[in-house]
C-alpha cells in the first residue's frame, strides 16, 4: 500500500518543495498567522499552481508540532510536511543552508560538512518522497524543487515507478571541482538521476552537472545533444535522464497589473513625497543573505558619498531586507555587518531629517513592493552569486512607465538574459561606484530605450513560459529506452 494515502491523493500534478507558499508565523504564540513564504521559489511557483489542478507538499515553516490554525486555502491543495526541531537544525539550517547553500554559491563562505546533518537530510528527503508518493495519482507528474530535496527523485521513483518526475534546481550548480568537495557527492548525484528531467537555471549549470556525471559514473553514457532547452542526456540501464536549462521568471502580467493599479500608483507618489521629491531614489530588495552583496552595495554607496558624487540631499538608498535563516552564524554576522554599515553611513553623511540610507529589516507585501519598484530611479540587484534573481525581473515587469534603471550583477543568472541592464562586477569597488553613478546620471531617453528592451524580454519569457517549457520537455517522449548503449 502507498504510505499515508489520503483522500486528496489523486492529484495529477504535485509540487514538492521545502516550503509551502504560506508559512505559519508564530511570533505571537497566542495568535499564529499564515503569511506568504519568503524567496524566489514561492514567487515563481505560486502562480503556476493557481492555474493547475494539483497539490503542493512542503514544510509550513514551524516546528511547534501542535495544532495549526486551518490553512486559508481550503481547497486541500496544500499538504504540510512536518519537521522536528532537530530536523530544522540539522536538515534545514545545517545540511541545506550551511553545507549545500554556500558550496553551491562559489563557497563565498566556507561550507561545513557534518555527518549528522547528512543523516537528517536523508531522513527528511525520505519523508518528502513518501508524502509525494501518497499525493500523486496513477501516472501523475511530480515536480521536485531545489537543493533541499535532491534525494527525493530517486526515493520517489523507488516508491512510485509509475510517476513522471521532474527536478528543478533554483540555485547555481557549481563546477565539478567545488561539488567534489562534498563527502556525499555520489549519493546526491544518484538522487538527482532518479528524475526523468533535471532542470537548471543556466546552460552552465547543466554543463557542470553533465561533466560531473561523466567523472562520477564512468559506466554511464553521457551525451551532449543540445536541442532547444535540453543540453544533454544520461543513459542509464533502463531509462534516459534529460538535462537542460530553463531560466525561471516572474508573473510579468500580474505584476504589471499591480503596478498600474491606482492604490499602488498613489503609494508610489506618497513614497516619493516622503523621501523628498527632488532626491534620486536607489532601491535594494533582498533576503538578508551573504550571497546578495548588500554589504558591498552599501560600501559602494558610501564611496560615492565620501567622494561627493552623491549627497544625502540629492540621493537616498532604500534597502529592504527580509529576515532569513537567522540562527545561522554567517547570517547573524552578515546582519550585524550590514546594520553597522548603515549606522556608519547615516552617522557620517546624514543630517537631522535627512539620512542617506533607509534600512528596513522586514518583509513587505506585494503592493508595497510594487509601489517601491515604481518609486525607484535606480534598482540595485548586485549579488555575489545568484541562481537567477527574480527581483531584477520583477522590477522590470513593474515599470510599464519605462522609468528607472537596473544595475545588475554579472554574477546573477538574470544577467545572461537582461543584457540591457547596467552590468556590474560587485567585487570591484571602483567599478561599482562608477556604475552606480552612471545609473544615477543616465539620460532619460537612453534609460527608456533600455527599459523597453528589458520589458520585451521579461514579458515574453515569463514564469508561465518557464513552467510550460519545463513541463513540455518532461512530457515529450517516454524517457525510457528499452535497449541502448548503456543497457
Ligand atoms: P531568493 O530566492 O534567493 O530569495 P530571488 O530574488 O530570486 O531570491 O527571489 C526573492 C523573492 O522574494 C522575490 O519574489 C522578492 O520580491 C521577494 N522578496 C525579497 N525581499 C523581500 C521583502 N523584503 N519583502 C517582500 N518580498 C521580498
Ligand atoms: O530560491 C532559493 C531559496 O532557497 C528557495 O529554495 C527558498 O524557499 C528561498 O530561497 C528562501 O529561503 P528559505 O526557504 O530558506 O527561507
Amino acid at each position: 500500500p502507498r504510505p499515508g494515502r489520503t483522500a486528496a491523493s489523486d492529484a495529477d500534478f504535485v509540487v514538492v518543495a521545502n516550503r509551502l507558499p504560506l508559512h505559519l508565523d508564530t511570533t505571537d504564540l497566542d495568535a499564529p498567522r499564515w503569511r506568504r513564504s519568503p524567496g524566489g521559489l514561492v514567487s515563481a511557483l505560486e502562480p503556476i499552481l493557481r492555474t493547475r489542478r494539483g497539490a503542493w507538499a512542503g514544510w509550513a515553516g514551524t516546528v511547534t508540532g501542535g495544532a495549526h490554525p486551518a490553512l486559508p486555502d481550503q481547497d486541500t491543495r496544500m499538504h504540510p510536511v512536518p519537521l522536528t526541531e532537530d530536523e530544522y537544525r540539522d536538515y534545514y539550517e545545517g545540511f541545506s543552508n550551511a553545507t549545500l547553500w554556500p558550496l553551491f554559491h562559489d563557497a563565498v563562505v566556507p561550507p561545513d560538512f557534518d555527518q549528522s546533518w547528512w543523516h537528517s537530510y536523508l531522513g527528511v528527503n525520505q519523508r518528502f518522497a513518501q508524502h509525494a508518493a501518497a499525493l500523486a495519482g496513477p501516472g501523475a507528474t511530480v515536480w521536485v524543487q531545489d537543493y533541499q530535496l535532491m534525494l527525493v527523485p530517486a526515493m520517489l521513483r523507488a516508491l512510485r515507478p509509475d510517476v513522471r518526475i521532474g527536478f528543478f534546481l533554483h540555485i547555481p550548480f557549481p563546477p565539478p571541482e567545488l561539488f567534489l568537495q562534498l563527502p556525499w557527492r555520489s549519493q546526491i548525484v544518484d538522487g538527482l538521476l532518479g528524475a526523468d528531467l533535471i532542470g537548471f537555471q543556466l546552460p552552465g549549470g547543466a554543463e557542470n552537472f553533465l561533466q560531473l556525471v561523466r567523472r562520477l559514473r564512468r559506466g554511464e553514457d553521457v551525451s551532449r545533444a543540445p536541442h532547444a532547452s535540453v543540453l544533454g542526456r544520461v543513459l542509464l540501464r533502463d531509462r534516459e535522464v534529460r538535462v537542460g536549462a530553463f531560466p525561471i521568471s516572474v508573473d510579468a502580467a500580474g505584476l504589471e497589473d499591480l503596478a498600474r493599479s491606482e492604490p499602488v500608483r498613489e503609494r508610489t507618489r506618497q513614497i516619493r513625497r516622503q523621501l523628498g521629491e527632488r532626491r534620486r531614489i536607489m532601491l535594494g530588495v533582498d533576503r538578508l543573505d551573504y550571497t546578495k552583496g548588500i554589504d558591498q552595495r552599501l560600501r559602494a554607496f558610501e564611496g560615492l558619498l565620501a567622494a561627493g558624487r552623491a549627497t544625502a540631499q540629492d540621493t537616498v538608498l532604500v534597502q529592504i531586507a527580509t529576515p532569513s535563516r537567522e540562527r545561522i552564524g554567517h547570517y547573524r554576522r552578515q546582519r550585524a555587518r550590514i546594520e553597522a554599515r548603515v549606522g556608519q553611513i547615516n552617522g557620517a553623511f546624514g543630517q537631522v531629517g535627512q539620512v542617506p540610507v533607509h534600512y528596513l529589516h522586514t518583509t513587505v507585501d506585494r503592493s508595497e513592493l510594487a509601489a517601491l519598484y515604481g518609486a525607484a530611479d535606480v534598482m540595485l540587484v548586485t549579488p555575489l552569486r545568484d541562481g537567477m534573481n527574480l527581483v531584477a525581473k520583477e522590477f522590470v515587469a513593474a515599470r510599464p512607465d519605462l522609468g528607472g534603471s537596473l544595475v545588475l550583477s554579472e554574477f546573477a543568472g538574470a544577467a545572461q538574459e537582461l543584457t540591457r541592464a547596467l552590468l556590474v562586477n560587485p567585487h570591484h569597488p571602483v567599478e561599482f561606484q562608477d556604475v552606480m553613478a552612471a545609473a544615477l546620471g543616465q539620460d532619460e531617453t537612453e534609460g527608456r530605450r533600455r527599459m523597453r528592451d528589458l520589458r520585451h524580454h521579461v514579458r515574453e519569457r515569463d514564469v508561465h513560459h518557464w513552467a510550460h517549457s519545463f513541463l513540455a520537455v518532461l512530457h515529450g517522449g517516454s524517457g525510457s529506452v528499452p535497449s541502448g548503449p548503456g543497457a
